[in-house]
């Protein structure tokens, strides 16, 4: 026996190594200045629009009212709260969200998940059997990074202005021939993670009806998971307000997954989806039971509390907050950025944009990212004025899409940018050391990118 090793599941041995966005995050957060370095890379929503006032309000109202919040501070049903499913129902239906009706949700189910939107994408991986999964690229890293652990293998399809495109998906799958049999599930974002590309109601309805068809080919129902994080920070007035993928549900193959994390709070740790009842939903509902039996019953009654009270205004402000920190950083990346820019995307919805550069590469090893880490070997670039200069984070291209896939080459001269943690001066300073990296690559023999 060699007492150093565990025997590990194949998920808990692919799991024992970090993967390589964690890795670059932890060495970046180990040594974070506060006031020095610039953290554009997390996917942290504003700490402003985190609504701090009202949760401890609701939290005092839950607590003062044993009958309607039965034993808050006790443990939970697998389901969720009754309170928060009444909530997040009548939340859809006031709101018409997604153009979800009483009629349409009666039909379906509503569960709350163990810790946000994460744990309930997590369990689909846990229920359904391993095999293929169809999304878009670029590819949200976190899920797709995940479900590779648990032995999924990941076909990522390119997206378009219109977000997944539903042509080549018909094309990949013809191309698939008989191992479209392998085929689990789609797993479509409908705000992307990273590039914040809308998918369009016309490609929703697309896609529904291509997991339709499949699943009568196949003899059985292909789910489409809709991951919604983002499809309440839809801050453009212009923009196409989505519809629900139940709305074109005939077969009982929709799911959709959303969360308060982006309105209210990410520590809430609350998300829900919504499906038709059958066999997947209650494998889902155990899931939450082996997870934890349920969420915090606490923190759904104060979200059920949320949801029930000025949750109007809580959405206004949080878009009008990011509306307006999406133009400030679209002028400044257009003004520092933009001479060696091939492609942007975002400022529409979410909190992220999606940068193209035209030469310059942005992956760990180039001469850009080592410029914004202070690892260039060059004591000017790292150590101005003797102490290490600030630095950028940002998640490279690279990370986002699909190892292998169709857009790795440009994957290398891309990266993701967030506009929601940090306060727009810091941003600007971001993106002038952005632009002083940029020229630095830029002075560079190609060779040396
Ligand atoms: C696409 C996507 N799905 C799901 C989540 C997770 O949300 P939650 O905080 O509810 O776990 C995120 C978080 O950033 C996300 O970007």
């Amino acid at each position: 026996m060699d007492p150093q090793t565990t025997e590990l599941s194949p998920y808990g041995a692919a799991s024992s190594v970090p993967s390589p966005v964690s890795r670059m995050m932890v060495a970046f957060a180990a040594d974070f200045r506060d006031d020095v370095d610039i953290n554009l890379g997390v996917g942290y929503v504003n700490e402003n629009t985190i609504p701090r006032g009202l949760i401890e309000e609701a939290l005092h109202a839950v607590l003062a009212d044993p009958h309607k919040y039965r034993v808050a501070l006790n443990y939970g049903g697998p389901s969720g709260s009754a309170n928060l499913i009444e909530s997040i129902r009548r939340f859809h239906v006031e709101r018409g969200i997604g153009g979800l009706t009483e009629e349409i949700l009666r039909k379906n189910e509503i569960i709350v998940g163990p810790s946000g939107a994460t744990s309930l994408l997590e369990g689909i991986a846990h229920v359904l059997a391993p095999g293929i999964v169809v999304t878009c690229d670029p590819i949200y890293y976190i899920y797709c990074n995940f479900l590779e652990r648990m032995g999924f293998q990941v076909c990522a399809v390119p997206e378009d202005e219109e977000g997944l495109d539903t042509d080549r998906l018909e094309a990949f799958l013809h191309g698939l021939g008989e191992r479209r049999r392998e085929i689990r599930f789609f797993y479509a974002v409908t705000v992307s993670n990273p590039t914040c590309r809308i998918l369009s109601n016309r490609r929703r309805r697309r896609l529904v009806e291509i997991a339709a068809r499949l699943s009568r080919e196949l003899r059985r129902k292909v789910p489409v998971v809709f991951d919604k994080a983002y499809e309440n920070l839809i801050h453009d007035p212009t923009a196409e307000k989505p519809e629900s993928g139940l709305l074109f549900d005939e077969l009982g193959t929709v799911y959709e997954i959303g969360t308060l994390s982006k309105i209210l709070a990410p520590a809430l740790r609350i998300g829900y989806m919504i499906g038709p009842p059958g066999p997947l939903v209650r494998a889902m509902i155990q899931k939450t039971s082996d997870a934890g039996f349920s969420a915090p019953l606490i923190t759904q009654e104060i979200a059920s509390w949320l949801l029930d009270h000025q949750v109007a205004e809580q959405i206004e402000r949080v878009n009008a907050g990011y509306r307006q920190k999406a133009a400030a950083t679209r002028r400044w990346i257009d003004a520092c950025l933009g001479e060696f820019l091939a492609a942007c995307s975002g400022g529409r919805a979410g909190f992220y944009f999606y940068l193209t550069f035209d030469r310059i590469e942005t992956h760990e090893r180039s001469a850009f990212f080592r410029f914004l880490s202070r690892t260039t070997g060059r004591p000017a670039i790292d150590e101005p004025g003797g102490a290490k200069g600030p630095r950028v984070a940002y998640i490279p291209g690279e990370f986002c899409v699909r190892c292998g896939g169709e857009l790795v080459e440009p994957g290398r001269r891309q990266l993701r940018l967030s506009y929601g943690f940090e306060e727009l001066p810091r941003i600007e300073e971001a993106l002038r050391i952005m632009r002083e990296a940029a020229v630095f690559a830029g002075s560079l023999p190609d060779a040396a990118h």
